[in-house]
């Protein structure tokens, strides 16, 4: 049953009225090029305050702002370095999280009292019609983490996040459909606070990707201070029991590249074609267990750098359970 406030004709009239929901305190779960987010108006500590209740997520994690346009940088962010303005130019719309020095308008609320702020440009036509519909009526940004419930699978569909959170949602509340995400994994988030850019998340933008755009080194990724939930062991975890690189039994689903077979009474998840796939499909596969009633998942991790790297980190953290 499609409930009231899912939005799946996304007209210009529906993305101004759900900027003018946003403005007024509502949460508008919104679709981009990674997985859905869960946004509220980024300077309203009352319905962010929203989103750590749906999500169930501990207060002091800090919430990736969404701007329309890189020029926004500036309304959230001080000592702007020029490597990261290169990294906005290059790879903006798209798939990364920029963490810079807060600005007075990033508050407590939003940084978990950190003195950064993590800004991102999605990549999605809607999620960009949304922000510059906020935008027009005096929104700075939006605040967004994953549309999921704390710990669990984000979701890169609408009807993902309906599951998710709809229960937890009000009425005003409202979900826009804009199609299945297309990269799946969440943004790399990149760390412009020192010298060097350092990665604190993989994704779909690369080392070597970084490298080029600004002409530095990597800082390698210590563990430290920077408090980073993707980060957290036991996340990104469906209810099924996932286990890593070995061949599966009888009952248990199955996850792995075209080219590899599917043994004798194996639930074949996933057979995606090359890597872009893998990233895109691995989520919603993983749903797909819990949806079958499935105990045990078994995945065939994707070798190399790049975007393989993303997905094992993932994975690695999926298969700790919960
Ligand atoms: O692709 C994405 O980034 C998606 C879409 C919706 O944009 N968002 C997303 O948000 O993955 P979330 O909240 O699920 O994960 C954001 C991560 C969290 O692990 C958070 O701790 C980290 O970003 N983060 C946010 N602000 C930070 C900061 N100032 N310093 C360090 N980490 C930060
Ligand atoms: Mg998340």
């Amino acid at each position: 049953m499609t409930p009231s406030q899912f939005i799946s004709t996304c007209t210009a009239d529906a993305i101004d009225q759900a900027a003018a929901n946003l403005r007024a305190g509502s949460l508008v779960a919104f679709p981009t090029e990674t997985v859905y987010g869960l946004g509220a108006d980024a300077t309203n500590a009352s319905a962010v305050a929203r989103i750590y209740e749906v999500k169930g997520r501990p207060q002091d994690h800090p919430l990736i702002v969404h701007i329309a346009s890189m020029n926004d940088m500036e309304k959230w962010c001080e000592e702007i370095p020029a490597y990261a303005i290169s990294l906005a130019r290059d790879f903006w719309p798209g798939p990364m999280t920029l963490i810079l020095k807060r600005s007075r308008l990033a508050q407590d609320f939003i940084t978990g009292g950190q003195e950064t702020v993590g800004v991102r440009v999605p990549d999605h036509v809607l999620a960009l019609a949304l922000l510059n519909a906020f935008s027009k009526i005096g929104g700075a940004g939006i605040a967004a983490p994953s549309a999921n419930r704390f710990g669990q699978v984000s979701p890169t569909t609408a009807q993902a996040v309906q599951e998710e959170i709809g229960n937890y949602l009000q009425p005003q509340d409202q979900i826009m459909d804009g199609g299945a995400s297309h990269v799946g994994v969440e943004s790399t988030i990149i760390d412009c606070t020192h010298g060097h850019p350092r990665i604190l998340r993989p994704g779909a933008i690369i080392e070597r990707m970084i490298m080029d755009s600004t002409g530095l080194s990597l800082l390698e990724n210590a563990d430290d201070v920077i408090r980073v939930s993707g980060s957290l062991e036991n996340h990104y975890a469906p209810k099924a029991s996932v286990s890593l690189n070995r061949t599966p039994i009888a009952g248990e689903g199955f996850i792995a590249f075209a080219e590899i077979q599917t043994p004798e009474n194996v639930i074949r998840l996933a057979a995606p074609k090359n890597i872009e796939e893998f990233a895109r499909v691995i989520y919603s596969a993983l749903r797909d267990a819990d949806a079958k009633g499935l105990d045990s998942v078994v995945v065939s991790e994707p070798a190399g750098d790049g975007l393989a790297l993303a997905i094992r980190d993932r994975l690695m953290r999926a298969s700790k359970g919960r």
